[in-house]
């Protein structure tokens, strides 16, 4: 379960602004969540655990969660597959898990890809769980103005340190 208290701050304001309805409260629109620090320190592991957080509170949500890198394979242009419809739902999905954003090896395509992405979350105020390696100084030149800018204005942030806690495990093993 998350227990950093600015993650379990975002999910319970995210929480009490839920819609009522029938069943318990749905997601509403809200600020997203930028989970930021170095390989192993527990950055997923926090994402998730917001999500359970919101499932623990009663919120009833749709989520999808991916990593860049799958994102970015999934919606590589391939006959028979329409990716515009991908990417939309993607876009659309009531709270997105953006695992590992600026991990993958960019180009003009990717950019443009998360631009879109961020941009729809941006614009509808979409509860976004994003997960990243680089520091706040490096957003800007991995991820370009446009989406760093976007980012800046739409999400708490949260800085994780410590060690990779995998390396831990492997030398107490
Ligand atoms: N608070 C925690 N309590 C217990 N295990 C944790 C905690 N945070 C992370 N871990 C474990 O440490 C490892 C690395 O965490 P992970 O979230 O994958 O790091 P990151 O996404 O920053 O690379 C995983 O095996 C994860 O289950
Ligand atoms: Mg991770």
């Amino acid at each position: 379960m998350a227990d950093r208290p600015k993650v379990t701050a975002w999910a319970d304001q995210i929480a009490h602004a839920g819609r009522p309805g029938p069943g318990g409260p749905g997601i509403a629109k809200g600020p997203s969540l930028l989970i930021a620090g170095p390989t192993g320190t527990g950055k997923t592991y926090q994402a998730y655990g917001a999500i359970r957080a919101l499932l623990a509170r009663g919120v009833r949500l749709r989520w999808e969660a991916t990593t860049t890198a799958d994102l970015h394979a999934r919606l590589r242009p391939r006959v028979g597959h329409d990716a515009e419809r991908d990417l939309r739902s993607l876009a659309r999905c009531p709270l997105l898990l953006l695992d590992d954003l600026g991990a993958a090896k960019a180009s003009e395509w990717t950019e443009e890809l998360t631009y879109r992405l961020i941009n729809h979350r941006y614009e509808h105020m979409l509860p976004t769980l994003i997960t990243t390696n680089l520091p706040t100084d490096q957003l800007r030149s991995a991820l370009g103005d446009r989406v760093a800018s976007r980012l800046a204005e739409m999400t708490d942030r949260v800085v994780l340190d410590g060690t990779d806690r995998r390396r831990r495990t492997a030398s107490a093993a």
